[in-house]
């Protein structure tokens, strides 16, 4: 197996990994070669995590890791959306606290003309995912057949399920060897396991939501930015349109931390009740996605729009119409009171007095998890109904006894396991600091 040339190169895959530790590029044939080698079981788990150990210090050029996300895309089903009529557009986000953006996204844009395949994931670790949230209405069902996925975009608008075995299968297998070799952290590889499955689903332009700081997976602009680069150089190269906008994650977003918490608040965003910054993350990155989706010229009709959608309830109408189709309770929409609900709320209070200067994101992602809102390991069930609500928000006053957030419970045990870990996430100062803006850099071809 070690000695086994693959599919015509001239080198072996140990000659392979010893050109990429010594800083050699490998050509599109070697890398679609090994990836396919690795798909059928010629490249061993050991030979592929040295690769990616090679990779994770030497790095890619930028047409070695289109070459990788090209092979991974074509390691499965690369869905034929060529029959749904007009530019199909997809966002993702790499991931933070309190993130139900898509929920409300997903509906608004398809609700004013752009068709919207949308395959989300899971939570793991401290951020939250999109289908768990989902799953938090009623009977709501995350994977249909391909056929089924590409009549629904074409008839609804927008179609939102999970991943399926056949799209980007390599991802999957390499993910989880990155996971255990200490190679997640690298620009060409995330890049390469994003794009792979975003292409998979027969996209023609994406919208990036590249998380920054304490919550997310990027903690420092310099990291995120680079990433962002990366992803839209690569996606570029592969014939895509792609943008990439750079929103903080210091803080929560919105009030809601929780499955059906924040499908309330995504709902609420929908009817025109939404929290600020959740309200103006979801305009940003609608604006660029009908801009992508050429139904609209600039980002000031592109929002336009999408206040009409709001205030028309359209984008609720199409809501309900996904749910509807993937077979959950839309009356969710109208009576969000039909969401699951934990039995106890018991409040967190300040013990002073000031101005809310921070609210470590990453400390509420661990407390919901420790609630039982996240996962730990990729095969944890999620309780939809706990979770946590900010009461008080950057730049707040405060005053001493006064709640800083509720935590949705099943127990008093329960609370008592995160009532201080929610309290010390929160500082308190004795004068209120400046607010970074949400929107912190956006990055085009
Ligand atoms: N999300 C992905 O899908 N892949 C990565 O490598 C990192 C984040």
């Amino acid at each position: 197996m070690k000695k086994r040339k693959t599919h015509g190169n001239a080198r072996s895959i140990p000659e392979l990994i010893v050109h990429k530790r010594s800083g050699g590029a490998l050509s599109k044939e070697e890398i679609a070669g090994l990836i396919e080698g690795f798909t059928h079981g010629d490249v061993a788990d050991y030979q592929m995590s040295a690769l990616l150990m090679a990779t994770f210090f030497q790095g890619m050029t930028p047409e070695e890791t289109t070459a990788l996300t090209l092979a991974m895309r074509d390691s499965g089903t690369v869905v034929d959306l060529s029959k749904v009529p007009g530019i199909k557009v997809d966002k993702h986000s790499t991931g933070g606290v309190g993130d139900k953006v898509s929920l409300c996204l997903a509906p608004l844009v398809a609700a004013c003309g752009v068709p919207i395949p949308m395959v989300s994931g899971r939570g793991l670790g401290h951020t939250g995912g999109t289908l768990d949230k989902l799953e938090a209405i009623p009977g709501f069902n995350v994977s249909m057949p391909v056929a089924q996925f590409v009549k629904q975009v074409r008839d609804v608008g927008c179609a939102l399920i999970g991943q399926t075995a056949d799209i980007a299968p390599a991802d999957k297998r390499i993910y989880a060897l990155r996971d255990v070799t200490g190679t997640v952290e690298s620009i060409p590889l995330i890049t390469a396991s994003i794009l792979s499955k975003k292409l998979a689903e027969g996209i023609d332009a994406l919208v990036l939501d590249v998380k920054v700081g304490r919550g997310a997976f990027m903690k420092t602009i310099e990291d995120a930015r680079a990433l962002a680069r990366s992803i839209v150089r690569v996606g570029t190269l592969a014939k895509k349109r792609v943008t990439a906008i750079l929103t903080s994650m210091e803080a929560p977003l919105g009030f809601a931390v929780g499955n059906a918490l924040e499908t309330a608040e995504a709902i609420e965003v929908l009817l025109g009740r939404g929290p600020d910054d959740l309200v103006e993350c979801t305009l940003v990155l609608g604006a660029e996605m009908l801009r992508l989706g050429g139904v609209a010229k600039s980002e000031s009709a592109a929002r336009k729009m999408l206040s009409e959608a709001i205030r028309s309830r359209k984008g609720a109408r199409v809501f309900e119409n996904i749910i509807r189709a993937q077979k959950g309770d839309p009356r969710v929409v109208a009576e969000p009171d039909r969401l699951p609900r934990a039995p106890r709320v018991v409040g967190v209070k300040s013990t002073r007095s000031g101005f809310v200067t921070g609210i470590d994101a990453l400390e509420i992602g661990l407390s919901a998890v420790a609630m039982g809102a996240g996962r730990t390991r990729a095969d944890q069930a999620v309780d939809p109904a706990v979770g946590i609500m900010l009461h008080k928000k950057l730049g707040d006053k405060i005053a001493k006894g006064e709640v800083l957030a509720e935590v949705h419970v099943r127990d008093k045990a329960a609370a008592d396991r995160v009532c201080d870990r929610i309290r010390d996430a929160y500082e308190v100062s004795p004068r209120a600091k400046k607010i970074l803006p949400l929107v912190l850099d956006t990055i085009r071809k």
